[in-house]
């Protein structure tokens, strides 16, 4: 069964598509490379022992994507990855995030609509929770959805609007929403894993960048949160538990087990941990000291969140199994690795 994985060569994306190859899959990879390199390809190839196939164009361009359709007549489903993600970035250029998040996704429906293909996996975020009332923590799938701090955060609820209205307006195609919590970690073999363009926003690239000595200090954005040590709480979960759940998400539609032609799961732990819980298990997994200090909120931080899993556990057969020592761990592994020149990465 062949699979298009659009955004397969960036951070998620690969991870996933070793997965699904390792699982059997034939995977067709679409990736504009704005953030991440075709090098992944090779890494893939070098990991499972096959190479997925790999096409690089711009989904937003409605003529490429219809003629790449045309041409790939035996895909049975989409994980659709493609899209822009800093959160920061995504306030100073709104449109950039409205063009490529939106329109990607409604040009690759329009053609699965238009070939037949049935099943699309879209990879959303709970950041469409915002911060959570308390009575929703650990934070359930039918929790209110708040108006979107971002513009980022905005393009995952119109997307999974546009998937929720196209699928009550023609029943052939049906939709699975991830809604993932915090990706952390690496492969295994280290032979892929998370690379930020310049420096990083995210926690863990932070923590593992710092440690091997490309940032001075990693800057703890807070430690004054109603949380028991003061900075603020998250879902962790490890790439390869998140690329699983994809597996597992494309088998639920194929096999037919969908109880509605659009569902939604939390892709989390259901533990959350701070950032010094973060900071701990990094040293500990390690054995390097890491150089931090307490520095002001990061504006728009949401305080505590982690996911309450129990529907996606009972319903996709999927349940997270790797704990944060394994993320930290991965990571380190990852980072090393690809600073020594031991990866295929540039
Ligand atoms: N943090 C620091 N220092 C840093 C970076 C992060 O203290 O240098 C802290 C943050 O303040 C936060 C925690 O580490 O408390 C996690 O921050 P991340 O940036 O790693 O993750 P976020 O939860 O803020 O953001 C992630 C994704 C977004 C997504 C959001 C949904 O990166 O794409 O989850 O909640 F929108």
């Amino acid at each position: 069964m062949k699979i298009l994985v659009t955004g397969g060569t960036g951070y998620i994306g690969s991870h996933t598509v070793v997965e699904l190859m390792q699982n059997g899959f034939d995977v067709v990879i679409v990736d504009a490379l704005f953030n991440s390199q075709a090098k992944a390809v090779d890494a893939i190839e070098k990991i499972v022992g096959r190479r997925p196939e790999f096409e690089s164009f711009d989904l937003t361009c409605r003529k490429k994507t219809s003629d790449f359709f045309d041409r790939h007549t035996d895909i049975q489903g989409v994980i659709h990855f493609a899209a822009h993600k800093a959160v920061g970035e995504s306030v100073k250029e709104p449109l950039k995030y409205y063009r490529n998040n939106v329109i990607s996704l409604i040009n690759i429906i329009d053609e699965m609509s238009r070939h037949n293909v049935q099943n699309l996996v879209f990879s959303s975020s709970c950041t469409v929770y915002g911060q959570p009332d308390p009575e929703f923590l650990p934070i359930p799938e039918h929790a209110p959805i708040k108006k979107a701090e971002s513009p980022y955060g905005n393009t995952k609820q119109i997307a999974e609007s546009i998937i929720a209205d196209t699928i009550k307006a023609e029943d052939k195609i049906r939709g699975i929403a991830l809604r993932y919590f915090n990706p952390v970690g690496a492969h295994e073999s280290a032979m892929i894993g998370e690379l930020p363009n310049g420096v990083p926003n995210n926690l863990m690239p932070y923590i593992t960048q710092t440690a091997y000595g490309i940032r001075p200090i990693l800057k703890v954005f807070g430690n004054d949160y109603p949380t028991p040590d003061g900075t603020p709480i998250r879902d962790y979960i490890h790439i390869m538990d998140l690329a699983k759940a994809h597996v597992a998400a494309i088998r639920r539609m194929t096999d037919g087990r969908m109880k509605k032609n659009f569902e939604i799961f939390n892709i989390g732990t259901g533990t959350g941990y701070s950032v010094l819980d973060v900071i701990n298990s990094f040293e500990k997994t390690s054995g390097v000291k890491l150089n931090y200090e307490i520095a002001p909120r990061r504006e728009g931080d949401t305080i505590k969140v982690w996911a309450d899993p129990s529907f996606s556990n009972r319903e996709l057969g999927w349940k997270a199994e790797r704990n944060l020592d394994d993320m930290t761990r991965s990571a380190w592994k990852w980072e090393q690795a690809y600073r020594k020149g031991e990866t295929l990465f540039e």
